[in-house]
């Protein structure tokens, strides 16, 4: 370790509070690869958790920051700017045409969905509970923890805000047991991201659908880590045909920048309505470039065409590997989302990965999460397949 690295990590143990499991300092990354303090180069199939879904500083999205920063970084959301107007458009068209509200992260942004189903559910007769899913993620702000099925992020941070309950993924029988006279809204996330890389069953999500419109209740969709094209759509829900009465992004909307949405149907534009919901940094000018450029150059460069291409490749060498390893039990994938199922062997893996300068995700208990960039090459992805082989033997 170079002395420039111990005296920084020095640092950070003596002056930033250790929330997190974390080793490598990365200093510098460009398109699907990152580059650590001491010049050592990896390839990236995590994208800052599917994040940087355009690769590491991909030059449009660089370049619009640079000129918004030159000219206006932020003001404020008591004027106008004239990026935002201009974001809202691209996502609105490139999903169900509703209203956006701007945000920063995602939890933030699920905490408007909560705070939208509230309102609208205590405006219809005192209705004001959420059904969320087992092994969800939502966030880690309280009202997000107490919608994540995964109950070990609450642990030590009781009382659980209440009006929140659970169902089972993919089962609408559970769902339909939990279901009130207090229910207003279900929030799912079209593909179960840190459960374990699970997508919906169609019947599901049409299945909820009809609940949703037989109950008179609010579909949610959590999209904050399925949406700007991880999934091969803009959205995942564009999948499956059934359309959210709301729904949350956030992660790769900027490509890096914090930006985070939720955008609602336009049948429920005036729930929230002047002085109930506002954030001091949403949507700030810089914010709203990077995200005007990330649509560009999703709608430009063909990339969903390549992130649906290099999935089906990844699909093809992965299952390879899965016939020669029989502890691989099951692989799942939509687009550049990608689950391999490895049993107890799930941190080795990940580990050997790491050594020999691949960066995987992992997701649940057992699986191997892979979210490389959606421009990736074929070179790129053989690349990281052969060292996947050779951590997986
Ligand atoms: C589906 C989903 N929702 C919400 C979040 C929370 O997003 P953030 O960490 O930006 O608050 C995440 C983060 O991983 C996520 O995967």
């Amino acid at each position: 370790m170079n002395s420039e690295l111990q005296r920084l990590l020095a640092m950070q143990n003596d002056h930033v509070l250790n929330t997190y499991t974390r080793d490598t300092m990365m200093v510098r990354g460009q398109g699907s690869y990152l580059w650590d303090l001491e010049g050592r180069r990896y390839l990236d199939f995590a994208m800052g958790i599917s994040v940087c879904n355009l690769g590491h500083c991909h030059p449009r999205v660089t370049a619009a920051i640079c000129e918004q920063a030159g000219k206006l970084v932020h003001t404020s959301n008591l004027f106008y700017n004239d990026k935002q107007p201009r974001l809202a458009k691209l996502i609105a068209d490139h999903s169900f045409g509703g209203k956006v509200f701007f945000a920063n992260s995602g939890a933030e942004a699920n905490e408007g969905l909560i705070k939208l189903a509230r309102r609208w559910g205590n405006s219809q007769g005192g209705r004001s509970d959420i059904i969320t899913m087992e092994n969800s993620f939502h966030g880690r702000t309280l009202a997000t923890l107490a919608a994540t099925g995964r109950g070990k992020y609450r642990a030590g941070f009781q009382p659980d805000m209440p009006g929140f309950d659970f169902a089972t993924y993919n089962d609408l029988d559970s769902v339909k047991a939990k279901i009130t006279a207090r229910t207003a809204a279900i929030l799912v996330e079209p593909v179960l991201g840190e459960g374990g890389v699970i997508p919906a069953t169609p019947q599901f999500l049409a299945g909820l659908r009809q609940l949703c419109d037989q109950h008179n209740l609010l579909l949610l969709f959590d999209e904050v880590q399925t949406g700007m094209g991880r999934t091969g759509k803009f959205f995942a829900y564009q999948h499956y045909g059934v359309a959210p009465d709301a729904m949350s992004m956030a992660k790769a909307l900027g490509n890096g920048i914090p930006l985070a949405a939720f955008e609602v149907q336009p049948r429920l534009a005036d729930v929230l309505t002047p002085g109930t919901h506002a954030s001091t940094f949403g949507g700030t000018p810089l914010a709203c470039a990077a995200g005007i450029a990330v649509f560009e150059t999703l709608d430009q460069d063909n990339v969903l065409a390549n992130a649906n291409a290099m999935g089906e490749w990844f699909e093809r060498e992965l299952t390879a590997l899965k016939a020669k390893h029989g502890y691989v039990t099951d692989i799942r994938r939509l687009g550049l989302m990608i689950g391999v199922d490895v049993g107890d062997k799930v941190k080795a893996i990940q580990a050997g990965c790491r050594e020999r300068g691949l960066l995987v995700l992992t997701a649940g208990e057992q699986t191997i999460r892979l979210m490389p960039a959606l421009t990736i090459t074929r070179e790129q992805v053989q690349e990281g397949i052969a060292i996947l082989a050779e951590a997986m033997a």
